[in-house]
């Protein structure tokens, strides 16, 4: 374990019964730094995501979150994941709580902060998601964009020092996509340690400070994102890229 960075994960594997799903990643992320991970369908990135987290457990290899590893049975989890904010493709907020409510809800329940602290720091980052008019809200009124950032200020309400997005964009209309990615963009800026499974290639390619490109449960290639768009060198890399990127 290294304590340079906020993410270390070594040899991880992990099957569902005889899928292999994960075949040996590594993978470092240093503070501050936003990494995308690319690649087909079925390749593992969720599933890696997930082990991240321990939301999956990994069959063998290591995961460290902050220096934690967290398939110490000796390591509080739920510590951890505190620090880990998680964005999905589905928002699932309450649909029978405000905005507000929603973003409250987890800091108080697990006694990080006071009522009012809570309330303080949802509207602060309800403001840094550029929906602070929408506090008083039920979600299930907003847009799905909508819904997504409020997820995003939920997910920062808990302060967590990585933030993990599963395609926070593919779920939503295209309108919407932009207010969400900007959100993103501001947070990358700001210096939230980020990792990004996202099919937003132009995204990729403006923010991310590395790009890792999975095929078949591994990781074949990783590099600015100039290396990968625009010299990529593997044969995989090579065919997913033509295919999504329609040249
Ligand atoms: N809970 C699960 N049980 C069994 N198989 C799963 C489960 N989750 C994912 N898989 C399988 O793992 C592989 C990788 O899936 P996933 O990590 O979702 O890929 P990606 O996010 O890159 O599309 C797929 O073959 C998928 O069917
Ligand atoms: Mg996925």
């Amino acid at each position: 374990m290294d304590k340079k960075y906020k993410v270390q994960v070594k040899d991880l594997h992990k099957s569902y019964g005889s899928n292999e799903v994960l075949k040996g990643i590594d993978l470092n992320v240093k503070p501050s730094e936003v990494v995308c991970m690319i690649g087909p369908s079925g390749s593992g990135k969720s599933t890696f995501l997930r082990c991240i987290n321990k939301l999956e457990e990994p069959n063998s290899g290591h995961v460290y979150v902050d220096g934690y590893d967290i398939a110490d049975p000796k390591v509080n989890i739920n510590q951890v994941r505190q620090n880990i904010g998680m964005v999905f493709q589905h928002f699932n907020l309450f649909p029978n709580m405000n905005v507000l409510q929603n973003i409250t809800l987890a800091p108080v329940e697990l006694g990080k902060m006071s009522k009012d602290e809570a309330k303080k720091a949802a509207m602060h980052y309800l403001d840094i998601v550029g929906l602070s008019e929408k506090a008083d809200a039920n979600p299930t009124k907003l847009s799905g964009g909508q819904q997504q950032r409020v997820a995003i200020a939920r997910a920062l309400a808990m302060k967590p020092d990585v933030m993990l997005f599963d395609e926070p964009t593919s779920a939503l209309d295209p309108e919407m996509v932009g207010d969400v990615l900007e959100v993103m963009k501001r947070l990358a800026k700001e210096g939230m340690t980020m990792i990004v499974v996202t099919h937003e290639m132009g995204f990729a390619k403006q923010v991310a400070d590395r790009v890792v490109f999975f095929h078949d449960g591994n990781i074949r290639e990783q590099g600015t994102p100039d290396q990968i768009f625009d010299h990529p060198q593997h044969p995989d890399t090579k065919s997913f890229l033509n295919k999504v990127l329609n040249v």
